[in-house]
């Protein structure tokens, strides 16, 4: 049997054996209650309560602009319809960069307010002594290197990463670095997928990519992509399992039609 199938919770340390086993790990984003049920319920392995919910939930351009309180309550409400995924929630921009005293309170009110199961942080050295401070506090930490989007304006474009050799290098000295300071994994955003197999196979923690090529442990998307909720956004990493905006619009025009028709509701559908 599987690690994944033998599992009733997913742990940090699950995500481990998966490596260990070569079992691919399963991780989309969620961010309320009702889709985050459906995905733990289809067998998820990880849910990443993502700040990207500054973009598909708020219609932000950026990640940047949510806030903490923003973060807690997505993820609160992701946990309540949680039963057997691990929940990784996002710090968001401007809660951790200060100092690693700032980054440690953020990452306990996220714990203590959401009764989320681990944080990801974006970035390698220049985070890492909040990394460990705030591993040190006993919180599960997952890294994330290559496209950083919180990051967008120092980069100028959302395009792939590390494509130069000094990029390439450093990344695979903060993956090391994130490793031996304890994380659990790393997500591996937009970087070339020889790249990402190299960093994957230097690691003993799982790498979860987004846009980094099949070498990866695992794989992350977010749910409105790969749902086809937004359907302006076509990457040429994005694999899309379902129309979802056509269906839902087809669906509400029905109701339209039903409504002004007086069709909707009929005898049956009222007391
Ligand atoms: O915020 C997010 O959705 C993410 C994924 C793209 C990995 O960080």
């Amino acid at each position: 049997m599987s690690v994944h199938t033998e599992i009733k919770k997913v742990t940090t340390q699950t995500l481990q054996k998966m490596k260990a086993n070569k079992e691919k790990i399963s991780m989309l984003t969620a961010y309320d209650f009702s889709f985050a049920k459906i995905f733990d319920a289809a067998g998820i392995d990880v849910i990443l309560v993502g700040d990207s919910a500054s973009n598909v939930m708020a219609g932000h351009e950026t990640t940047l602009p949510i806030t903490l309180d923003q973060m807690i309550y997505h993820a609160s409400s992701v946990i309540r319809g949680v039963n057997r995924s691990l929940v990784v929630v996002d710090m968001p921009f401007g809660s951790y960069q200060s100092n690693s005293k700032e980054a440690l309170v953020s990452a306990f009110r996220i714990m203590k307010e959401t009764g989320a199961h681990a944080i990801k942080i974006e970035g390698g050295e220049e985070v890492l002594e909040s990394v460990k401070r705030i591993l040190a506090a006993g919180v599960p930490v997952m890294g994330h290197l290559g496209l950083t989007p919180q990051s967008i304006y120092k980069f100028g474009t959302y395009t792939v990463r590390a494509k130069e050799e000094a990029e390439a290098e450093k990344l695979k000295k903060d993956a090391l670095m994130l490793q031996e300071a304890g994380c659990f994994g790393i997500v591996l955003e937009k970087i070339p997928a020889m790249l990402a197999k190299e960093v994957s196979e230097s690691l003993h923690v799982p790498t979860i990519g987004i846009g980094a090529g099949k070498y990866c442990d695992g794989q992350v998307l977010v749910m409105h992509d790969m749902l086809g909720i937004n359907n302006e956004f076509k990457p040429r990493f994005l694999r899309q399992y379902l129309d979802m905006n056509t269906l839902i619009t087809g669906a509400v025009q029905h109701y339209i039609k039903d409504v002004k028709s007086n069709d909707f509701p009929n005898e049956q559908e009222q007391y």
